[in-house]
C-alpha cells in the first residue's frame, strides 16, 4: 500500500492516463481489476477536445513501443464526473481511487474544473469517509506533446504558474484533495531545477498540519514528443491493441488516414513516443526526481511527494527497474493498450 495524501493505492499499480481509459466501459473494467490499486481517466478539458482521424496510435512490430498523435479526450470533464459518480456509487464497498486527469490553458478554466470536481466529492461525501481515505484525486496534465497550438506547459514551469496557484488554493481550502502533476520527460538539469523551485514556492501549512506541498505526487513521465516512426516499423492499427474502446467508424477512419500517409506511422508524422523506447529516459526522470526530492528539507514539504513511475513498464522486470529507480507506484499505458486489463495481471501477479 502507498498512501498519497488521502489516497491509498493498493496494490501500487495503476493505468496511466491514456486513450484506453476514455469511456465508462474501459474505466469500469480498469476499476474492477483486482490488479489495479487506482485508475486514471484520460485527460479531460472543460469542453472536450476535437478529435479527428489525425489522432491515432501505432504499435511497433518488435518490442512494445508506441507512437501516438492523440490530443485530449473528446469527452468533457462533466462527462467524466458523471462516469466517476456512477462507478463510485455502484462500487460503494471499494476503497480504490479514481484519479481524474485534467488540463486547461487558463486559470479560469482550471478553477471551474476543480470546483466541479470538489462539488462531486462533496456530493459523494468523499472527504468524510470513516477511513479518512478518499476515492477521487486529480492529476494536472502538463505534458501532452501533440497539441499543435501549445507546447507542453511542463517544459516551462512559469507558464504553469497561473494553473498551479489555483490548484494550490483549492488544496489550502481542503487538504483532503489529493493533487498530482503529470510531467514531460526532461533531459537536462535546468528543467528539473525549475520544477523543483516552482514546487518549493507552493508549500502551504494547512490548519493542524505540518508544512506540506499541495502536490502530493508527480507522474513521470508523459510521452516524448517530436518522435518519428515509419509505417514499416509498426503493425496495422486493427492488430496493434486489444482494447476495443473505439467505434467501428473511427476505426475505419484511422485505417484510411494511415493509408493516405502510409510512409509514416501516424498522420501528423511526429508524435509522442512511449513504451520500451521511452523506458531509459523515464527511469532517468524518476531517478533524478527521487534524488532531488529526498534531498529537500522537511520544511519545504517536498520530501513527502510521491512518484508514479511511468514509461516503458512493459514487463515485471521493467516494473522492478522503475521501483529501483525510485518510483513509489508504477503505471503503464502502452502495455495496457496492447494487452487490455490483463496488463495489470502481467505486471502485478506474483
Ligand atoms: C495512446 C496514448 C494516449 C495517451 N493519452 C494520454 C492522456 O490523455 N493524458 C496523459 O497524461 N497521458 C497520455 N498518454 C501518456 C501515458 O499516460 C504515458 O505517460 C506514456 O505513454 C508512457 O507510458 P507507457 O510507456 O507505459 O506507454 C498517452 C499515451 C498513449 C500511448
Amino acid at each position: 500500500m502507498v498512501l498519497i495524501n488521502t489516497i491509498d493505492i493498493s496494490p501500487p499499480l495503476l493505468n496511466s492516463s491514456c486513450a484506453w481509459s476514455s469511456d465508462l466501459k474501459q474505466l469500469t473494467e480498469l476499476y474492477e481489476s483486482e490488479y489495479t490499486g487506482a485508475i486514471t481517466t484520460r485527460t479531460a478539458t472543460l469542453k472536450g477536445f476535437e478529435e479527428d482521424e489525425k489522432h491515432t496510435v501505432a504499435f511497433t512490430t518488435s518490442g512494445t513501443t508506441t507512437i501516438n498523435s492523440y490530443g485530449y479526450s473528446p469527452h468533457p470533464l462533466s462527462q467524466y464526473l458523471t462516469w466517476v459518480e456512477e462507478i463510485l456509487t455502484t462500487h460503494a464497498s471499494f476503497n480504490k481511487a479514481i484519479i481524474i486527469s485534467i488540463t486547461a490553458s487558463t486559470a479560469g478554466e482550471i478553477a471551474q474544473m476543480v470546483d466541479a470536481i470538489q462539488e462531486l466529492r462533496t456530493k459523494l461525501l468523499d472527504n468524510q469517509r470513516p477511513s479518512g481515505k478518499t476515492r477521487i484525486g486529480v492529476e494536472l496534465n502538463t505534458s501532452c506533446p501533440n497539441i499543435s497550438y501549445a507546447s507542453p506547459s511542463g517544459y516551462s514551469f512559469k507558464s504553469l504558474w497561473p494553473l498551479v496557484i489555483v490548484l494550490g488554493d483549492a488544496f489550502a481550502q481542503d487538504p483532503t484533495l489529493t493533487l498530482g502533476m503529470k510531467l514531460p520527460p526532461y533531459t537536462h538539469m535546468d528543467q528539473y531545477m525549475e520544477v523543483m523551485a516552482g514546487l518549493r514556492s507552493l508549500a502551504v501549512t494547512p490548519p493542524g498540519r505540518e508544512k506540506t506541498n499541495p502536490f502530493a505526487f508527480l507522474t513521470c513521465t508523459n510521452t516524448l514528443g517530436n518522435s518519428l516512426l515509419f509505417s514499416e516499423q509498426t503493425v496495422p492499427k486493427e492488430t496493434g491493441d486489444k482494447n476495443e474502446g473505439k467505434d467501428a467508424e473511427k476505426e475505419k477512419d484511422d485505417t484510411k488516414a494511415k493509408a493516405k500517409t502510409s510512409q509514416f506511422a501516424v498522420p501528423p508524422v511526429l508524435g509522442g513516443l512511449a513504451g520500451d523506447g521511452l523506458h531509459p529516459l523515464a527511469l532517468g526522470n524518476v531517478y533524478r526526481f527521487r534524488q532531488m526530492l529526498s534531498e529537500e528539507s522537511k520544511e519545504t514539504g517536498l520530501s513527502d511527494i510521491k512518484i508514479i513511475g511511468v514509461g516503458g513498464v512493459t514487463s515485471k522486470e521493467a516494473a522492478e527497474r522503475m521501483r529501483k529507480a525510485g518510483a513509489d507506484v508504477i503505471a503503464c499505458a502502452t502495455l495496457f493498450g496492447k494487452e487490455g486489463v490483463r496488463a495489470f495481471e502481467i505486471l502485478g501477479k506474483d
